[in-house]
C-alpha cells in the first residue's frame, strides 16, 4: 500500500489573506516576501488558523498512523525531537504512543494551535529556527529526531540544510536516528528548456512550481482571481536530492541506515516520488 503523497505545504492566498495587510503586502510584491513576513515566517496567524483544514488529507489516519508507528519504533522507549512541530500533527499521536516528544518551531501561531489540542500542554516546544536552535530541555539526549512533510525544503540554502543536520547530530544520543520525509525533486516533469511545472489550472486559479536548476531554488506560486481581482503569492523552497542529504548527514557525522518510499517501508526505487530516510549517529 502506498501512503499519502502530499506536496510541501505552501499556504495559498485566500479571500481573507488577500484582504488582510499581511496578505496584501505579500501579494503585491512576492519578491519582498521575506521583508513582509513576521517572526512566524510563512506560518503566521492567518495560515495557522486554517492549517489543519487546508491540509486535511495529511490529517487522515492513513497519513498519520504509519508515520507515528515508524517513529515510535525508532524512539524505542527514548525521547523524540520534532523539528518544525507545527500544530502537532505527528507529535500528538506519537506522544499518545507513550513517547516523550519535544518540538522546535519558529511559528508561535502554529504552536498555539498545538497547545490548544488535547495533550498539547504536555509537549515541550522551543521557539526558533530548527536549523540552529537547541531544544530548551535538560532531560538528556534524544533517541530520534524527525522532520516530516517536506519541511527540510523550507530551509532555502544548502548551508542552512547542512546546519540542520549538524544541529540534529548535537541533539542525538549515540546510536540515535534522524528521519526525514521529503519529495524527490520533480525535475523529470520539466519539459526540455522550461523551468515551470504547473500543478493546478482552472479558470480562476493557477498554481505552479518554478525551478532554478543552477541554485536548486524553487518556489510554489499561486495566482488566484476572486471577484475579478487577481492575487499572487510565492513561497520559496530549496529542493534537495537524496544523495545530497546523505552527504549532509556525513558532514554531521551520521550515516544512512534506511531509505524507503514511504512510512510502511515500501522499496525506494528510481520511480519513487518521495522518500523516508533514516540516518544514524554512530555509537562511538
Ligand atoms: C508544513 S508545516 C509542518 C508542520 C508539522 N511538522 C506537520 O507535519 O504538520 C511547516 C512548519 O515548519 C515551520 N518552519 C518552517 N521553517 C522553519 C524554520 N526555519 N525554523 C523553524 N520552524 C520552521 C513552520 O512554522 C511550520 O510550523
Amino acid at each position: 500500500m502506498r501512503g499519502v503523497r502530499a506536496r510541501q505545504y505552501a499556504p495559498p492566498v485566500t479571500d481573507s489573506d488577500a484582504g488582510s495587510d499581511e496578505g496584501r503586502a505579500a501579494n503585491e510584491n512576492a519578491d519582498t516576501d521575506a521583508e513582509v513576513i513576521g517572526a512566524d515566517g510563512h506560518f503566521g496567524e492567518l495560515v495557522a488558523a486554517k492549517y489543519d483544514d487546508d491540509c486535511s488529507e495529511m490529517f487522515t489516519p492513513a497519513a498519520i498512523e504509519p508515520a507515528a508507528d515508524f517513529l515510535a519504533e525508532l524512539a524505542g522507549g527514548g525521547r523524540a525531537l520534532e523539528l518544525a512541530i507545527g500544530t502537532g500533527r505527528i507529535a500528538l499521536p506519537l506522544a499518545r504512543r507513550g513517547v516523550e516528544v519535544h518540538g522546535i518551531d519558529m511559528s508561535r501561531a502554529m504552536v498555539a494551535r498545538l497547545r490548544a489540542k488535547k495533550g498539547g500542554d504536555a509537549i515541550g516546544v522551543t521557539i526558533g529556527d530548527f536549523a540552529t536552535t537547541r531544544a530548551a530541555t535538560t532531560d538528556g539526549d534524544f533517541s530520534v529526531a524527525y522532520l516530516v512533510y517536506n519541511t527540510i525544503k523550507n530551509l532555502t540554502s544548502q548551508e542552512a540544510q547542512v546546519a540542520c543536520f549538524r544541529n540534529v547530530a548535537a541533539h542525538l544520543a549515540p546510536g540515535g536516528t534522524f528521519v526525514i520525509e521529503v519529495t524527490v525533486p520533480r525535475l523529470r516533469s520539466l519539459p526540455p528548456g522550461q523551468n515551470v511545472v504547473p500543478f493546478h489550472t482552472s479558470p480562476t486559479r493557477w498554481a505552479f512550481d518554478v525551478y532554478d536548476t543552477a541554485t536548486q531554488a524553487t518556489s510554489s506560486n499561486y495566482v488566484e482571481v476572486v471577484d475579478g481581482h487577481g492575487s499572487y503569492r510565492s513561497i520559496p523552497f530549496r529542493y534537495v536530492w537524496p544523495s545530497e542529504l546523505d552527504l549532509m548527514a556525513q558532514l554531521a557525522g551520521m550515516r544512512l541506515r534506511e531509505r524507503w518510499d514511504g512510512w510502511t517501508r515500501e522499496r525506494f526505487t528510481s520511480e519513487s516520488t518521495k522518500h523516508v530516510s533514516v540516518w544514524e549517529k554512530p555509537t562511538s
